[in-house]
């Protein structure tokens, strides 16, 4: 398994979030399309998804558990025990990683068979474009040779992050559903730029540029986010204006409270 080029890789469901991680292995590079095997509920849309990708259609999870090292479950959570339930047994000679929000390792040690080998995982959508984050609980039973092989799989289109298991969904609400807030600020700021007369397409661009080049500063030279701030802002200048304005509409203490809505507080 340490060439990765050769791993098998199957997901039960291929709805959203495995689109986009089998977009982000093929057109990164990473996984040809033959090596991704996939099974859904209805089979005919299946058919066509998957042939765009390149990625084998199958009719039901018991082939992609024969064809696969990896294992993706991908269905909605409360689907997650009924899927597993007919290829239990199938799965405990395989690398099980779960997608699903809120199913943990404690989750999978109760309904995989005894022994089995998994790993609970949160991904976002910018992994289809090889910018993602998949955010993992520390608490695994993936063999060495099995994880070692995820992380180099997965490391090449995403940001492999281990975190505790009960800050797993804390890390789900910031990096999982973190890309609709980030896709909010980009449409006002494209709204704002079209305001003041900028065509919209090209307001897209600058603040989508400006967003991923901000984002890609901080994680290269580790700078705080107040630092990165502070250096746009001269004094009497037009930047601590904005930061003034956003501070009385209490931009920080909103996306707190959006983190709060989702966590239930
Ligand atoms: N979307 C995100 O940004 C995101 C982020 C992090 C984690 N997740 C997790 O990813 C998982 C999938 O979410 P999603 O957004 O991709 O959902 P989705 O787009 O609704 O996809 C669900 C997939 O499951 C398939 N399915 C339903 N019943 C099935 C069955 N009995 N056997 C096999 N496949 C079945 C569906 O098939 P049909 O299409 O044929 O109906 C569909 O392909 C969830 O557990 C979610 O918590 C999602």
């Amino acid at each position: 398994m340490t060439d990765t080029a050769s791993i098998e890789v199957g997901f039960i469901g291929f709805g959203n979030m495995a689109q986009a991680m089998a977009q982000g292995l093929v057109s990164s590079g990473a996984l040809e399309g033959a090596h991704i095997h996939a099974c859904a509920a209805h089979f005919d849309k299946l058919q066509a998804t998957a042939e765009k990708l390149g990625v084998n259609a199958h009719r039901d999870a018991r082939e992609v558990v024969e064809a696969s090292d990896f294992v993706i479950l991908a269905v909605k959570p409360y689907l997650v025990e009924q899927v597993v339930q007919p290829v239990r047994d199938l799965l405990a000679d395989k690398a099980v990683i779960s997608v699903a929000a809120g199913c943990d390792f404690a989750f999978y040690e109760n309904i995989l068979a005894p022994n089995s080998r998994h790993l609970s995982t949160i991904p976002n959508t910018p992994i289809a474009v090889g910018a993602g984050v998949v955010a993992c609980e520390q608490r695994h039973s993936l063999s060495d040779e099995e994880l070692q092989a995820f992380e180099n799989l997965f490391g090449q289109i995403a940001l492999i992050e281990w975190v505790d298991g009960k800050l797993l969904s804390t890390a789900s609400s910031v990096a999982g559903c973190g890309p609709a807030f980030a896709a909010m600020f980009l449409e006002a700021l494209g709204d704002a730029g079209v305001k003041h007369g900028l065509p919209r397409a090209t307001a897209y661009r600058l603040a989508a540029q400006m967003m991923m080049g901000t984002a890609k500063l901080h994680l290269e030279t580790g700078t705080h986010p107040g630092a990165m701030k502070d250096a746009v802002c001269s004094p009497g200048g037009t930047t601590i204006k904005g930061v003034a304005a956003l501070e009385k509409d209490g931009f920080r203490g909103t996306v707190i409270d959006a983190i709060d809505a989702i966590e239930g507080e």
